[in-house]
Parts: C-alpha cells; sequence; structure tokens
C-alpha cells in the first residue's frame, strides 16, 4: 500500500504529529509537529480550547515540514476507562464446498462482539486473536479452509464514549477528520517490538507523562490492554511535594538526577537546587532516589496486577519493552526486572527512515506506531462511524485522498 499517512498523539504532557510516506511497505517520516501541552490529565482531554489550539499549532508544523495538506488523522485513546476482554464468536461455515468466506468471518466476528457494553461505553477495537475450524487450532488465515464450524477468539478493547468524542471535537475543530482510534497502548506496540516477540510473548508498556499503557501479547495477538492512571507526573510530584517545591522544580530535579536505583547511589552524596527565588536546598542521591523508585515499583506492581486478573498464567519468553518518555529514567528497567520478575528492554520506535533525529525517542513510540499500524491489515471495527459492520481493511486506503499541499 502506498499513501500518505498522518497520526496525532494526545499525550498527558505533548501533542505530537508525524507525517509518513509508506511506499514499498517502507515507512519514511517525511513531516512532525510537537507541542507541549496542559488540558489533558492522565489521558483524557480536560480543556478543549487548550488541546484544540495546540492541535492546531502541531498540524501546521506537520504540514509545513512535509508539504501536504492533512484532512484525516490517526488519533490515540488512552485512559483509565479502557477496559478489555476476550470473547469467542462461533458460527457454521455457509458454504462447504466453498470453504471459509470474508462473510463467515464477518458473522463469527459479530458474534464474537455480543458483549454487553456498559451505557455510555463503545467497542474501540475488536481484534481476531486466533481462528479454529471444527477441531483445528491455531489457525490464523482461515479463507478458503474447509470444516462445518468457525470460531474465532476475539480481544475487545472498550472505551468510553465521550473521551472519543472530545477527541473528534478538538480534531473537527481544526477540519481534520478521525480516520480511526487506536488505543495507545496497541500504537505504541507497533512502534517498538516486532511480530517475533509478539508470537513468543511479550508486554508492552508505555509509560508516558499521566499514565502507563500497557498490552500483553500472546501468540502473536493482544491478549490483555490497559491504561493505568500513572506516569512520570506522579515521580515528579512526588519529589516536588517531598522536597516542598514547585512540580516544575521536581519535574527539573527528576530529569537532572532522577534514578531508580538507590543501591547505587553513594552514602552522603548530595546536590543543592535552588528553586525560583527560594534558599537553597540540599539533597541526599540516595534519598531522592528511594523517591522515585518507590513510585516506579508501584507502577510495575500495577502491571503486575493487571496481568494476574487478566487470567493470563504462561510465560512471557520475550520479557517488557518498556518505552514512552518514563522509560528514560535511569534504572527503570532494573526495577522492572525486579518486581515482574522477567527481562525488560527500552525502546524507541524501531527502523525508522526520514527525520529520524526528531523522533528518535521512547515519547513518540505512539505516533510511529500508529503509522505502522496504519500500514498493517487489520480488522478495523466501523469506528468512528459506529454501528456497521467490522471489515478487514488496511487504513492506508482513506489516505489517498490526501493532497500535496
Ligand atoms: N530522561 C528522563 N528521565 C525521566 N523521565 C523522563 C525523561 N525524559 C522524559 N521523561 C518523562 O517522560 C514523560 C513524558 O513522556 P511522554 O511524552 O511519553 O508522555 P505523554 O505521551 O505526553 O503522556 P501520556 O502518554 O502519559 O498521556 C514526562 O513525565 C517526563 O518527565
Ligand atoms: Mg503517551
Amino acid at each position: 500500500m502506498e499513501g500518505i499517512a498522518f497520526a496525532l498523539d494526545i499525550g498527558s504532557s505533548k501533542i505530537a504529529a508525524v507525517v509518513g510516506e509508506i511506499a514499498d511497505g517502507e515507512l519514511q517520516i517525511i513531516g512532525f509537529g510537537s507541542k507541549e501541552v496542559s488540558g489533558i490529565r492522565r489521558g483524557m482531554i480536560t480543556d478543549v480550547a487548550q488541546v484544540t489550539s495546540a492541535i492546531s499549532q502541531v498540524l501546521e508544523q506537520a504540514e509545513e515540514t512535509s508539504g501536504y495538506k492533512l484532512t484525516n488523522t490517526l488519533v490515540n485513546v488512552s485512559g483509565d476507562h479502557i477496559s478489555s476482554l476476550n470473547n469467542t464468536g462461533v458460527v457454521a461455515i455457509s458454504d462447504r464446498d466453498k470453504g471459509v468466506t470474508m462473510d463467515d468471518i464477518h458473522r463469527a466476528m459479530d458474534a464474537a462482539r455480543a458483549v454487553p457494553i456498559p451505557h455510555n461505553r463503545d467497542l474501540l477495537h475488536l481484534l481476531p486473536r486466533t481462528f479454529r475450524i471444527d477441531d483445528q487450532e491455531d489457525v490464523k488465515s482461515p479463507i478458503g479452509m474447509h470444516g462445518f464450524r468457525l470460531e474465532v477468539d476475539a480481544h475487545i478493547v472498550i472505551s468510553a464514549l465521550p473521551a472519543m468524542q472530545n477527541i473528534k471535537g478538538c480534531t473537527e475543530a481544526v477540519e481534520l477528520q478521525v480516520d480511526e482510534f487506536i488505543m495507545s497502548s496497541l500504537a505504541s506496540a507497533e512502534g517498538v517490538v516486532s511480530e517475533a516477540e509478539k508470537d513468543m510473548g511479550v508486554l508492552v508498556a508505555d509509560i508516558g507523562a499521566g499514565t502507563t499503557d500497557v498490552v500483553l501479547y500472546t501468540n502473536g495477538a493482544p491478549f490483555m490492554t490497559k491504561t493505568l492512571p500513572i506516569g512520570g507526573q506522579l515521580i515528579s510530584n512526588d519529589i516536588a511535594i517531598g522536597l516542598r517545591v514547585p512540580f516544575e522544580v521536581g519535574e527539573d530535579i527528576k530529569l537532572r538526577h532522577g534514578d531508580a536505583r538507590p543501591e547505587h547511589m553513594p552514602e552522603g552524596a548530595t546536590f543543592t537546587v535552588s528553586p525560583f527565588g527560594g534558599e537553597k536546598i540540599t539533597v541526599g542521591h540516595r534519598e531522592l532516589s528511594e523517591v522515585v523508585e518507590a513510585r516506579v515499583e508501584e507502577i510495575f506492581n500495577l502491571i503486575s496486577k493487571e496481568v494476574k486478573e487478566s487470567g493470563f498464567t504462561g510465560l512471557i519468553p520475550a520479557g517488557i519493552v518498556l518505552t514512552g518518555g518514563s522509560a528514560r529514567l535511569k534504572g527503570i528497567s532494573e526495577v522492572s526486572q525486579k518486581v515482574l520478575g522477567i527481562p525488560a528492554r527500552i525502546a524507541e520506535p524501531r527502523n525508522l527512515n526520514g527525520l529520524v533525529e526528531k523522533i528518535n525517542d521512547p515519547a513518540f513510540a505512539t505516533s510511529i506506531g500508529m503509522l505502522r499500524w496504519a500500514m498493517t491489515e487489520h480488522y478495523v471495527y466501523a469506528q468512528p462511524q459506529r454501528g456497521g459492520f467490522g471489515f478487514l481493511k488496511n487504513t492506508m486506503d482513506v489516505f489517498r485522498r490526501m493532497l500535496p499541499g
């Protein structure tokens, strides 16, 4: 598939925009925009005017750098309103001579999505995990296969409807049409892990400013997706409260001295900070590190709890892949390893071409991942129009409407 794709990452600390050109299955980054923003708390829009203005600015940056007029976008959804579950759909294969058709798959997916959805929530993703035909397990691509009964195990992600409506309101205010909403963790995973890791079993945690977006892959497909309402801002906040300094000073101290390994800090080593206009404060590296470590441990304890509660009991041989801006915190992989007992690696978006120096940072995993998501064929529930049938498609189709500016 060829074309231009645009993705907007609405994060708790920044809005990022990337434009990608896709040719011969390769992604080239040709446009970029980013703007720090308040008005988003824990992944949710709390100030529509601020967010709209920031989107308008990053859109302009992206259009200027890419030279394209951008009319359509992919956008992420995050927030602790997001929940996920797995369900099975079963149908009879309609034509025994032809074998499984696309129509059978649609009917099976439709059966799988028949779960009670609470008022004010809607399906965000309906993704096939694996198919079964009669007693044959682990069928990846059932089209044309013969049998009597087709079963699909599907992963379902449910989101609060107002969260998506608010995003749509902000983008439409700047004349950007949302083509697809993508859960942040699924997007980030596309940005940083390989198909081989998904097949082995891998956890991905995008630890941002306000949220930690988690997805667990087993046998190549998502098994559990979740947003935890906790991220790097809480670490900065703990430091600020502990030292009685403003949040910005806590953030600055974290970026300059933050390390989650108190045992690595020499006893008695200190540094000084001078909060605006205030007296100099002397801070012990080890004490600071203990504060940071406690919060980071909490994040991984919560991730561990989510995995347990998902009912998953297997192994995660490919370990955990940490991304998002907070993955740059020193010592984070050691804490992860200690709490979860699986290998951890820090990842930034992989295999990049184009404006690499701008986006070679774990904070851009979500935006780059959305472009990769657009490149792969996947089952799209008819969002954001809603209420329609699902269909297998490549979202790239919709980007052909974009014109060089
Ligand atoms: N070197 C670093 N050490 C520690 N923390 C860092 C470092 N660099 C960035 N961060 C933290 O990363 C966070 C921003 O990450 P990111 O841009 O991924 O968040 P976001 O996408 O805006 O928010 P979210 O995804 O949580 O809604 C901030 O809390 C920032 O302090
Ligand atoms: Mg983010």
